[in-house]
């Protein structure tokens, strides 16, 4: 049905399969609908675009996305468009157990069907806490509509007692203070208003800020996107200009798969580098790229990071927030920087290349945005390792890491999960010390189920309170875009799934050498041999979404995508509903 030409050589809208039907169905489609008051004449053929939000009050990253809408709606109307909000599942980071990582597949599904089995022309995702920005591109990408991002943009820096806290950064940081005995739990308590005072995502280069680069990196949003506050009125600007935008893609029948090329990719990498982004952009775009059929692996991430200079000096890697940023000259001043690295002909959603939307781009802040000449920090980009501890790869995010820490050879301190690593971490007779290398185990996909945000595990109090912040962590899990630390994670295979992470031993000796990508458990084949054949799988969930999840989940180094979601099946009308 999609783009086919009626004889006068109109293009027939997807929408009039449902709304240009003069028959009992056809009825159907436009009557109810008409019970919310709209005019029989936005049913004339018109772009009907989808609006697909993730408000929720339980994810309160996107608790304006209500607003928001409102904005996208005048730019869809003043285009000629008949827009329509519709809510899918939102994932908010900070409250859904046992991680919102192991829905982001889910989410993706109801995305992706809920815009099939609709009457829409064109889609504009609302995308703001960490997992609603993957889950809802995934899904978008599956069906491949004419798509535009927007996000809800970063809170207002945040304020306690004279200094600026940063989303997450400052929670790791102050819960270590408590534990050393350096702040009370009064004053802890007291920064949890301030941290937070204004809607929006987390304002740090956590995974929100992150992914909300890569969506202006990969050329799907307006430029600005990433870094405008989400109180700043100019948000609602470009909501609207959004919403105007989305019309003209259904008219000039601008696809995703347009705009998601390799070349794409290839941007986002190299920006991903440059904002020190999280390691969870990994994951994500690996998941973003299997629905769209681009070839992407983990040493692209690699290959195409080396040698990036950081150019962002903002937290967790360094000082600032995200409106500093947005006022230094948000991401098309940093793309200006990397220039040189990047595919300027790559198309974006608003018609221009990516290198004419950046061609007048400037820097206000040399503090906060640096040049690839003076970087902030020089080969920041996300490095993967390999050895027989992780056969499959894992990750290390250099930027956040410790420099001394960077080639380091330890004794594993292990635990077997997450609540293994709480009942003991504070133990003071547990045998370790900062030349130690941390193991936790069965934090991965199948594992957690769902690859949960633990891998930068609390330093041991005895070790906290010498002043040392730092140790070498090594897990199947993943982090926080706000955390840092010189932290090993996506450890492939996991331990669930019997990767060679479940075989360590308290007292193996672990080589980690970031320059030389080596991640190396200096045990014998033989005695790993034997360890493999003592070595028992976990059980699996019975029922339920985590049965079907653990199942099909795809392991870290593919993008923990389901295995059968992966690709695309296009947006053809399915069959009439009566
Ligand atoms: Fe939602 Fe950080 S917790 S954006
Ligand atoms: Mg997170």
């Amino acid at each position: 049905m999609d783009s086919k030409k009626k004889p006068d050589d109109k293009p027939v809208r997807r929408s009039q399969a449902w709304f240009g039907k003069q028959d009992r169905d056809g009825f159907m489609h436009r009557s109810w609908l008409k019970n919310q008051g709209y005019p029989h004449d936005l049913l004339d053929g018109r772009p009907v675009i989808g609006i697909c939000n993730t408000w929720s009050e339980l994810t309160p990253c996107n608790g304006h996305f209500r607003d928001l809408a409102e904005f996208v709606k005048r730019g869809v109307y003043e285009a000629g468009g008949f827009p329509l909000e519709f809510p899918v599942m939102s994932l908010g980071e900070t409250q859904m157990r046992p991680t919102a990582m192991l829905f982001r597949n889910l989410a993706s599904m109801d995305v992706e069907e809920s815009i099939r089995g609709n009457p829409i022309d064109g889609v504009v995702l609302l995308m703001g806490c960490d997992k609603t920005t993957p889950s809802l591109m995934m899904g978008a990408a599956s069906c491949d509509l004419p798509t535009i991002g927007l996000s809800g943009g970063p809170m207002l820096n945040g304020k306690f007692r004279g200094r600026d806290v940063g989303s997450g950064t400052g929670v790791w940081q102050m819960s270590e203070m408590v534990r050393a005995g350096e702040m009370t739990m009064e004053e802890f308590t007291a920064a949890e208003s301030c941290m937070h005072r204004s809607s929006g995502t987390c304002m740090t280069m956590g995974t929100a800020s992150t992914m909300a680069s890569m969506v202006e990196a990969l050329g799907m949003s307006l430029p600005e996107n990433a870094a405008i506050p989400a109180v700043d009125t100019r948000r609602h600007r470009l909501a609207q200009l959004t919403g105007r935008r989305i019309v003209e893609m259904v008219k000039e029948d601008l696809r995703m798969s347009k705009i998601l090329t390799r070349q794409a990719f290839e941007n986002a990498i190299r920006t991903n580098a440059a904002i020190g982004g999280s390691t969870n952009a990994v994951v994500h775009l690996l998941a973003i790229a299997g629905r769209m059929g681009i070839p992407l692996t983990l040493e692209d991430f690699d290959k195409l990071g080396a040698e990036m200079p950081c150019i962002l000096n903002l937290q967790p890697s360094g000082k600032y927030l995200m409106e500093d940023f947005f006022y230094a000259g948000g991401l098309p001043a940093v793309l200006r920087e990397i220039a040189s690295r990047l595919h300027l002909d790559a198309p974006t959603v608003n018609g221009k290349t990516l290198g004419e939307n950046i061609a007048n781009a400037a820097c206000y802040d040399r503090e906060v945005i640096k040049t690839p000449e003076e970087p902030f920090m020089a080969d920041a980009g996300i490095a993967v390792l390999r050895g027989n501890l992780a056969p499959n790869g894992a990750v290390i995010k250099p930027s956040a890491a410790s420099a001394h820490l960077l080639k380091h050879r330890g004794r594993a301190v292990v635990f077997e999960n997450i609540e293994d690593f709480h009942a003991r971490i504070d133990d003071p007779e547990l045998d370790v010390d900062e030349h130690c290398v941390m193991v936790l185990k069965n934090c991965g996909p199948r594992g957690y189920p769902g690859m949960a945000e633990v891998g930068n595990m609390p330093l041991p109090p005895k070790v906290l309170q010498k002043g040392i912040t730092d140790m070498v962590r090594i897990s199947d899990g993943r982090m926080s875009g706000t955390a840092y630390g010189t932290v090993v994670l996506h450890t492939s295979p996991e331990a669930a799934a019997g990767g060679t992470l479940a075989l360590v031993k308290n007292g193996d000796i672990i080589e980690l050498d970031v320059a030389a990508r080596r991640l190396h458990l200096e045990v014998s084949d033989e005695e790993l041999a034997r360890r493999r054949a003592d070595w028992q799988a976990p059980d699996v969930p019975k029922r339920g979404w985590y049965k079907l999840y653990v199942e099909h989940v795809q392991q870290a180094h593919l993008g923990a995508d389901l295995d059968f979601l992966v690709g695309s099946s296009g947006a053809a009308v399915p069959r009439e509903s009566h």
